[in-house]
């Protein structure tokens, strides 16, 4: 979860882990990097188990420890705020310079979100200016509230299957090139960290994909910042 402090990273996630509790309004700012796992399904029916890093907007928090995560991310939800102007202006002028600097942009799936569309009078980022930000950067949008709680389940299992579709792909060319039915690619072996997600395959391939990058860079410790 990347975005500008306040724009509703940690309510989409309270929302979709929690979808029957109310709002808080009264919500502090996340410092550093909160962890959540959740199972969703995929639009093909598949089951995932997906790690959700909600990261801190604040820029003192996030030019220091983003760059380790984005390394090892698999996906990224962009999160602005309907009605703040500003926090739209970021997602070009802050938060794809360093997505682009850090990531490995080829592999991330990446969907934009327009969060706190129950507040539509005091919109100030229409539909098609994110329409045309869709565009440019080759990415999908949805608008969501946190608050009544409309699109949030529909935007992460979105991404997760994005994600998952590009983890098949991976695994069905590796196959190809090895003859060997199932990838483990992580460094350790051992899954569970806060930099793996898992997948469970119902499509008759062989059992589970471990979305960890081939030589995708940071260890587990790196990924913690630990
Ligand atoms: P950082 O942790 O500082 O990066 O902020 P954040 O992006 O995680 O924002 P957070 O979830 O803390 O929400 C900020 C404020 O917006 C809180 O007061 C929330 O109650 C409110 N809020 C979040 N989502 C919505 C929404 O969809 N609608 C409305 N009306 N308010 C929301």
């Amino acid at each position: 979860m990347l975005g500008d402090s306040g724009v509703g990273k940690t309510s989409l996630v309270a929302r979709l882990t929690n979808p029957e509790r109310p709002l808080n309004h009264d919500i502090s700012a996340t410092m550093g990097i909160e962890f959540d796992t959740q199972m969703l399904t995929t639009a093909s029916g598949d089951k995932v188990k997906a790690q959700i890093w909600d990261t801190a907007g604040q820029e003192r928090f996030a030019r220091v420890l983003l760059p380790t995560y984005f390394r090892k991310a698999k996906g990224v939800i962009l999160v602005y705020d309907i009605t703040n102007a500003k926090s739209f202006e970021s997602l070009s002028e802050r938060w794809m310079a360093q997505l682009n600097d850090h990531a490995s942009t080829d592999d991330l799936a990446k969907l934009l979100v327009g969060n706190k569309s129950d507040l539509e009078a005091s919109r100030e980022v229409t539909k098609d200016k994110a329409e045309l930000f869709c565009q440019e950067y080759g990415m999908e949008l949805l608008e969501t509230s946190a608050k009544s709680g409309d699109n949030v389940l529909a935007s992460f299992e979105k991404l997760i299957g994005m994600v998952h579709d590009k983890a098949l792909k991976a695994s069905k060319l590796q196959q190809q090139k090895t003859g060997i039915g199932a990838i483990n690619s992580s460094a350790g072996g051992a899954g569970g960290g806060p930099s793996s997600t898992t997948a469970s395959g119902s499509r008759g391939d062989s059992g589970a994909i471990n979305l960890d990058a081939p030589g995708g860079g940071a260890s587990q410790g790196e990924a913690c910042g630990c």
